[in-house]
């Protein structure tokens, strides 16, 4: 029989839940329950949540954690992260530690150029669509006017429109490619709200134009939004210190651990396998950071993944060079976020974060965002070259595995001790279990 239900959204919280559990849970109590067990009892929290989605049954936790003694341009702070994976907030926090003794991190905002773009078909002569952009940029930007005044008070905005003629790609395609500033906030909403208006403006500047022919009048606007393609929204994050420096690090001599983490590095670069991989624990670190603060990592994601390719393969983000006795770890990517708008204002654990954080402006938490990201490279690449990575995530992966098997606390305490040196698997955790 059909499950399909039609006005889903109007039902009130109790009548959702009530359908999902006696249409895809057997009415079973237990699962009513568990919805019920993660609502928040503080109806003020609850309803911030149920506003930030549609058809919210309960709340999904993670955990909200800290990565301490971060040294980034002199100043310290400690990191909050929001991940479900275990050892990435260990791993960030060892990190941040070793190179604390040695110097911190050093972070640099490049540029913060955020792109939106009018995708549209045109059959004509492009030299006339192209006078006419140029003829009517000022018209189209201050179409804007009355959503842009915040964000030209603030030093942002518009700043440039351009014609990309993109029809030898693809017959009569066109775009107009606006470039933004959006300050503090991530701007999708601004963008895609001057998008439109552009948009609109266009199409009746061209309706007037006497230049156009009546063909050329008719374009055809396939879409406008932002490009989450952030190339030029780009932040440098980096560490150093004298080999000599880094020490003897789990067996291996300072200068054994440096030429092997340089050839780690390397073969990011060169074989995909281990790009994405090495790319994947780098975003561990940033979307951690990201989720803390409110912002949207998989616009992120998406941006470093393309960076990613920016030299027509798919390469590792992060760089490591020996010069001159000097260890140096590097990464350089494209992060576009915010600090203000959307759930940062609302979320009270976001708002937390960025206080923890110091509140930091964008340019700000776009550094700290990236150092996280080479932390938690540095992290990865330290263990993978010495004792793998297995050692630290058994440890944790131990503790799950213990509590999914209802282990007491004793039992956890004595686990922890007795599978130290053994192989750790589900059966090896339940036999343990029958006899402890
Ligand atoms: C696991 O989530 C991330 C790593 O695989 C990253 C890496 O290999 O560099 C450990």
């Amino acid at each position: 029989m059909s499950k399909k239900i039609i006005g889903f959204s109007k039902l009130s919280k109790k009548e959702k839940v009530e359908w999902i559990c006696s249409n895809y849970l057997d009415d079973s109590k237990e699962d009513i329950e568990i919805l019920d067990k993660y609502l928040n009892t503080n109806v003020n929290i609850q309803s911030i949540h149920d506003t930030f989605s549609e058809n919210t049954l309960t709340n999904f936790y993670l955990p909200f954690s800290i990565a301490p003694n971060f040294l980034i341009n002199n100043n310290d702070y400690c990191i909050p992260m929001v991940i479900e994976e275990s050892s990435v907030v260990a791993a960030a926090s060892n990190s941040a530690k070793f190179w604390y003794d040695r110097g911190g991190f050093v972070a640099k905002t490049v540029n913060t150029e955020k792109i939106g773009q009018i995708h549209f078909l045109f059959k004509g002569d492009f030299q006339k669509i192209n006078s006419f952009v140029n003829e009517n940029k000022t018209k189209l930007i201050d179409s804007t006017s009355s959503i842009s005044l915040k964000m030209k008070e603030r030093g942002g905005g518009i700043n440039s429109i351009s014609l990309i003629d993109k029809s030898s790609e693809y017959n009569n395609y066109f775009q107009l490619s606006i470039s933004f500033n959006t300050i503090d906030s991530m701007g999708a909403n601004y963008i895609n709200s001057c998008l439109e208006i552009i948009t609109k403006k266009m199409i009746e500047e061209i309706e007037s134009s006497n230049d156009l022919s009546e063909q050329e009048k008719d374009i055809n606007i396939i879409m406008s939004i932002l490009s989450n393609s952030t190339p030029n929204c780009i932040v440098e994050a980096r560490a150093e210190c004298k080999i000599d420096e880094i020490g003897n690090i789990n067996g291996l001599s300072c200068n054994e651990f440096a030429e092997k983490y340089f050839h780690a590095v390397e073969i990011s670069k060169i074989d995909t396998g281990r790009a994405v991989t090495n790319n994947k624990g780098i975003m561990n670190g940033i979307d951690s950071v990201l989720i803390a603060t409110g912002n949207d990592f998989r616009a992120v994601e998406a941006s470093v993944h393309s960076y990613a390719c920016k030299d027509g393969k798919y390469k590792g983000l992060s760089e490591c060079s020996i010069d001159n006795d000097i260890f140096s770890i590097k990464l350089k990517l494209p992060i576009a976020i915010g600090t203000v708008g959307g759930i940062i204002d609302l979320h009270p654990l976001v708002k937390l974060s960025n206080k923890i954080l110091g509140k930091p402006n964008s340019s700000s938490l776009m550094e700290i965002v990236a150092v996280a990201g080479l932390a938690q490279n540095f992290g990865a690449i330290k263990s993978l070259i010495t004792t793998g990575i297995q050692k630290g995530h058994m440890k944790m992966h131990l503790i799950n595995l213990l509590k999914k098997y209802n282990a007491s606390e004793d039992q956890i305490n004595n686990g922890i001790d007795f599978f130290k040196e053994k192989e750790i698997n589900n059966k090896a955790v339940q036999d343990f279990l029958k006899s402890n």
